[in-house]
């Protein structure tokens, strides 16, 4: 919807509570709590996610085939891994013209998918659209039509140099393409990553303990209603904007209450402090009650992230050699987190 009416795009890569200062200056948004005063019940659980925000029009197709690919895999005795990755955009406008966005490229979902493909995991790769991709991710910097050359009769040759690895990358992803071992779903807003993780979560409850939820997705915390958004592009003649969002349902609590209770759920906590950065995940463990926090900072992601778990504390880094032999901190992260997932399976069962 966005991309159809859109001629101008207020595309903001930071952090949307830094983001909604930062740009709108003075007078900042001030964030409202609706779903805290609904008579106790939790709003995303009741069904009232539908309420406020705008259900995808393909929601119930994907749900099928999401829940086919869950049955074929769990029935194969696969694991099956749900991963969210890239950053949700919030419209400021219903023919939206501007939105607010949370800052992720898709590195750390797109590789993760690769790895977990590498430890047999079938993969329901959920991103935002045009966030990086497992495997296409290794070229994004090059320009494909400096790579080919038209040898005349329709033959066209590939150099090698400019895209490094590439047979190789090349036979692995059409080994997982042909086993049918990736899903890829795509969202572009909040209502569309919301809607279609409840779908993934209800999908994925046939295989019970066998599933794991990977949520490295930056998710909006603020959100305009449909009710509260003007129809037509804000016009700057009326002055400076001031702009006032509610606070969006944390999904995470009735995914690991009510849609999957018996996954492997684990979520992902990105802080620019680092002074509370475990403060905030073991917060996160506590009130959410899911199996493990992956803990980052903004600046460092790259290189050290701590897997935080009710009774363990493990940080994974990147040693200087590991990263000059082009290492990633996301092979560790996989390989802690499916072991951890096998045994929560032996113990579940
Ligand atoms: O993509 P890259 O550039 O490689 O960067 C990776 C990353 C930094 C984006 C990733 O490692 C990461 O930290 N992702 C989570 C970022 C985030 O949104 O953190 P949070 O503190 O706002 O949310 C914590 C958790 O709550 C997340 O797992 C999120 O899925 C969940 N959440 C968030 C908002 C919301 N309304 N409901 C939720 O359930």
């Amino acid at each position: 919807q966005v991309l159809r009416t859109r001629t101008f795009i207020l595309n903001l890569s930071v952090r949307l509570h830094t983001l909604i200062q930062s740009v709108f200056g003075g007078p900042v948004a001030r964030a409202h709590t609706k779903w805290n005063t609904m008579s106790g019940s939790d709003p995303a659980a009741a069904g009232s996610l539908s309420e406020e925000f705008a259900v995808p029009a393909h929601v119930e197709e994907v749900r099928s085939l999401m829940a086919a690919f869950a049955e074929q895999h769990g029935a194969a005795g696969r694991m099956v891994v749900l991963i969210t990755s890239g950053g949700t955009k919030v419209p400021l406008e219903s023919r939206t013209v501007r939105f607010l966005d949370n800052f992720s490229s898709g590195r750390r979902g797109a590789s993760s998918a690769e790895y977990f493909l590498s430890q047999g995991y079938a993969v329901i790769f959920l991103h935002r659209h045009r966030s990086l991709y497992p495997y296409t991710r290794l070229y994004t910097g090059v320009n494909l039509l400096d790579c080919l050359t038209l040898e005349g009769a329709g033959l066209v040759t590939v150099d090698q140099r400019k895209l490094p690895n590439i047979t190789k990358v090349l036979k692995r992803y059409q080994e997982v393409k042909s086993a049918g071992l990736l899903l890829p779903v795509e969202f572009s807003t909040l209502s569309e990553y919301l809607h279609l993780l409840k779908a993934a979560a209800q999908a994925l409850s046939s295989i019970g303990s066998k599933a794991m939820f990977y949520l490295a997705a930056a998710v909006s915390d603020f959100y305009i209603p449909a009710s509260e958004m003007p129809e037509h592009k804000i016009q700057s003649s009326n002055g400076p904007l001031q702009i006032s969002m509610k606070m969006v349902p944390k999904i995470l609590k009735p995914l690991v209450k009510d849609w999957a209770p018996k996954a492997f759920v684990i979520s992902f906590k990105l802080e620019t402090d680092p002074s509370i950065l475990l403060e905030r995940a073991r917060c996160a463990l506590d009130t959410y009650n899911h199996q493990a926090v992956v803990a980052n900072v903004l600046d460092t992601r790259h290189g050290y992230v701590v897997v935080v778990t009710k009774d363990s504390q493990k940080e994974l880094v990147l040693t200087d050699e590991e990263a000059q032999r082009e290492v990633e901190i996301e092979e560790k992260i996989v390989q802690n987190l499916s072991h951890a997932h096998i045994q929560f399976i032996n113990q579940k069962g």
